[in-house]
């Protein structure tokens, strides 16, 4: 593995290597056993959107692994005024051991991977986050002791966290059962992936058939960054596809609930449902940290 940019590029040994060693590490931090195994690297992490979660996480990890992370916003960066990609690519890989981009276009990410000679991280894009993914897995494997088998549900927006749950959780043996209004499916080349699986895959409008037996339950803002104008439309259209108690009753009795955060009460989740869920749904933000530190030592040590 030399980059994560998407988890259409990972196998699923590369995927359970990964939170094999992010089970590791946090196990180790836990009880406070060091683990530097980037001493004396540097991460360079280029923000072009916003981040509570993503930043902190890297930061935090980068410096517990015996590395410095430096916070590099995209409007005080020569990016933000025109700089090429690859021009970006070829002189950060001068200074740097490893670059994590949040960013709009998926082409950038995969430009700096291709014109740079350091490994890159996909802090999210318009069309996928895997580094979320790789923590829910985490997370989903940690509470119910398995992946294999288990019927994983998606209801909302079929946006970046759709295209990554979906692949992720095919890759590791789950059933996956998206519901999404008709014309906010996930992308095209993912439902191309998914219709590989057969039976494993179901793609449907219809919440309460997405929802049945489910073991865990995913959903997500309806309007993401860079959507702010759509947000009342959206909020309308998506109106249906809210998780709520009446939903949650249809799903296996001790389904989990996750959520990528931040979330809005009262759109995609009800208080309700979030607060009944909310040890979970902290967790799975916990795991950002470890599952992003077992990225960088697989790429970067
Ligand atoms: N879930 C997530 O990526 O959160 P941030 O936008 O806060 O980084
Ligand atoms: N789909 C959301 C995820 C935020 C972590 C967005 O892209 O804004």
């Amino acid at each position: 593995m030399k980059h994560l940019l998407k988890l259409l590029d990972l196998s699923k040994e590369e995927i359970i290597g990964i939170l094999n060693l992010a089970d590791q590490l946090k196990y180790e931090l836990a009880h406070g056993i060091e683990h530097r195994h980037l001493a004396g690297k540097t991460l360079g992490m280029i923000f072009q959107k916003a981040s509570t979660r993503t930043r902190v996480s890297f930061e935090t990890g980068i410096y517990q692994l015996g590395g410095y992370g430096l916070f590099l916003s995209s409007n005080d960066l020569q990016i933000g005024r025109g700089e090429p990609v690859k021009d970006t690519a070829r002189v950060l890989s001068r200074y740097l051991d490893g670059i994590m981009i949040r960013t709009f276009d998926q082409l950038e990410v995969e430009t700096l991977a291709q014109e740079g000679s350091i490994p890159v991280i996909n802090g999210l894009t318009d069309f996928c986050h895997p580094c979320q993914v790789l923590a829910d897995l985490m997370t989903v494997r940690e509470h119910k002791g398995t992946l294999e088998g288990l019927n994983m549900c998606y209801i909302g927006d079929g946006n970046n966290m759709a295209n990554s749950l979906i692949v992720g959780c095919l890759k590791v043996g789950m059933n996956v059962s998206i519901a999404c209004p008709p014309d906010y499916r996930p992308d095209l080349s993912i439902i191309e992936f998914a219709a590989g699986y057969d039976d494993k895959f179901t793609l449907t409008d219809s919440c309460t058939e997405a929802i049945k037996d489910a073991d865990v339950v995913f959903t997500d803002v309806w309007a993401s960054m860079g959507q702010e104008t759509e947000a009342q439309k959206r909020r309308i259209l998506f109106a249906g596809y809210q998780v709520n108690d009446k939903l949650i009753s249809l799903a296996h009795p001790d389904c989990m609930v996750q959520h990528c955060l931040p979330a809005h009460r009262g759109e995609e989740i009800t208080n309700e449902v979030f607060e009944a869920h909310a040890n979970e749904i902290f967790d799975e933000a916990e795991n950002r940290l470890h599952a992003q530190k077992a990225v960088m030592v697989e790429l970067m040590k």
